[in-house]
């Protein structure tokens, strides 16, 4: 059973990074499915750290790696990213890009900086990459894909069509200034060349490999409450983040999908703007900030901190038929002597939920009903086993599990990739 998609459960940040990258170890490809530069991926190796962007998770275990037609690539930010793993001695040569990915423009950026900036007190909190512009134009079908690069002639055209509507946007709606088009083609016709190589038929690559047996693993970005379809609307992201969205996004059927392993912090973060029942006040919360690090990989903003919240996680272990959790980040709960974890929600009208409520009102202005779990404070270092665990750890585990009904096959106990416990054993959580 060789495809595994690797899911954000919350929102975000929830260290899929790592998680892919370990499990990459036994897996030939590595494909990305959705979003763009938004994301940011977190790896640590014996110390040092590398925080991707566009590419795969599983560069640094040399695995093919795709980045699907779901994707929307910046090709100035790809092309550093590159560079980048290149001088750090990190080979690219095994990076694919699906043709049909749309490219982010920079009128993009500018219209998601004017955007933000017009909504004032009502704004999303978006990273400014340029995402929700990119995909809307998708939709609009007003987009430039990567496969417009390989034509001078189109790219020339279809950057004069879409700068000719765009420019008025910038100019009347945000008061920005236009962009011109002198240099812009050749800027990109530059770009064009560097990225000639990667491009390929990325769906027939992965059909192959699937179809000879290879293990294919899908590497999500952003967290499943940020699913444009699925999230906590209008607080979300652009793309499909659900697992469903690796069937789409990399051009598969959904049939060829075996397993699905959640990744989930032991507590919650959030970057950005919208509702967060659990969200913590006071001391606690910056404590926990702190010792999570919290702050963001891609605009170094404070990630909002809250204790963990089931009903949020059911609700993700439905979306995307999660097989399995990987707990991520169980260390930084050591400092705690109460551990605070949201069994349901108090709706306005007074009843209790354990399902994630299906009206905006509801959630918005729900309240968290918790049961408090004993903490084990002690360090986690060191420990090489589940067994090893503490047993107010093992039990904070096992209570996930059982609200859950989900196995928790990997445990997160620091930030480099040694640092996880996998109850058993590595080879068998992606397959
Ligand atoms: P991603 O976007 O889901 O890949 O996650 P990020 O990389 O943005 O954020 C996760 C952060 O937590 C990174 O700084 C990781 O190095 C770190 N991290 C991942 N797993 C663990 C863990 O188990 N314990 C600790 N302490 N840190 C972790
Ligand atoms: P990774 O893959 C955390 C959030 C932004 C904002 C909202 C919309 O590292 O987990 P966008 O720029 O996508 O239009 O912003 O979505 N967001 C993320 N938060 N981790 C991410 O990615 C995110 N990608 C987008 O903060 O609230
Ligand atoms: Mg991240």
């Amino acid at each position: 059973m060789p495809a595994t998609v690797i899911v954000g459960a919350q929102w975000g940040d929830e260290g899929k990074g790592k998680i892919v990258d370990l499990l990459a170890q036994h897996s030939d490809l590595v494909c990305r499915y959705n979003g763009g530069p938004n994301a940011g991926h977190t790896i640590v190796v014996k110390g040092e750290t590398y925080k991707l962007k566009h590419i795969p998770s599983g560069i640094l275990r040399g695995k093919v790696c795709v980045i699907g037609a779901g994707c929307v690539v910046d090709a100035q930010v790809m092309i550093e990213e590159l560079d980048d793993l290149e001088t750090r001695g990190v080979s690219t040569g095994l990076v694919r890009l699906s043709g049909n990915a749309h490219l982010v423009m920079p009128w993009h950026l500018a219209i998601d900086r004017g955007s933000e900036r017009r909504l004032g007190k009502l704004k999303i909190g978006t990273t400014r990459r340029g995402i929700g512009p990119t995909y809307a134009d998708k939709a609009y079908r007003l987009g430039i894909r990567v496969q417009d690069l390989l034509d001078p002639k189109i790219l020339r055209q279809k950057i004069e069509v879409a700068l000719a509507e765009k420019n008025v946007w910038l100019e009347r709606v945000y008061g920005a200034e236009p962009i011109q088009l002198g240099g812009l083609v050749e800027r990109y016709e530059g770009y064009a060349e560097r990225l000639r190589p990667l491009i390929a038929d990325t769906s027939l690559l992965i059909d192959r490999a699937l179809r000879e047996g290879q293990r294919v693993i899908f590497d999500g970005a952003h967290g499943t409450l940020l699913d444009l379809d699925h999230g906590t609307y209008p607080f979300v992201t652009s793309s499909p983040t659900v697992a469903g969205g690796a069937a789409v996004g990399t051009g598969i059927g959904p049939t060829r999908i075996d397993s699905v392993i959640g990744v989930a912090k032991a507590y919650v973060t959030r970057v950005g703007e919208g509702p967060f029942p659990t969200e913590i006040e006071g001391a606690n919360h910056d404590r926990l900030q702190e010792l999570g690090g919290e702050f963001g990989t891609v605009t170094g903003r404070q990630r909002r901190c809250g204790w963990l919240d089931l009903v949020a996680l059911r609700y993700a272990v439905r979306l995307n038929g999660i097989t399995s959790l990987a707990l991520t980040k169980l260390d930084v709960l050591s400092a705690f002597a109460d551990l605070p974890v949201c069994v349901r929600y108090l709706l306005p009208n007074g009843a209790e939920t354990a399902d994630f409520p299906a009206h905006q009102s509801d959630f918005h202005h729900c309240r968290p009903v918790y049961e408090t779990l004993p903490g084990w404070q002690e360090p986690l270092d060191g420990i090489e086993s589940i067994r090893g665990l503490p047993d107010d750890a093992r039990r904070y585990v096992e209570f996930v599990e059982r609200e859950l009904e989900v196995e928790v096959s990997l445990i997160g106990t620091g930030a480099d990739r040694q640092r996880v416990l996998s109850p058993r054993g590595l080879e068998t959580v992606a397959s």
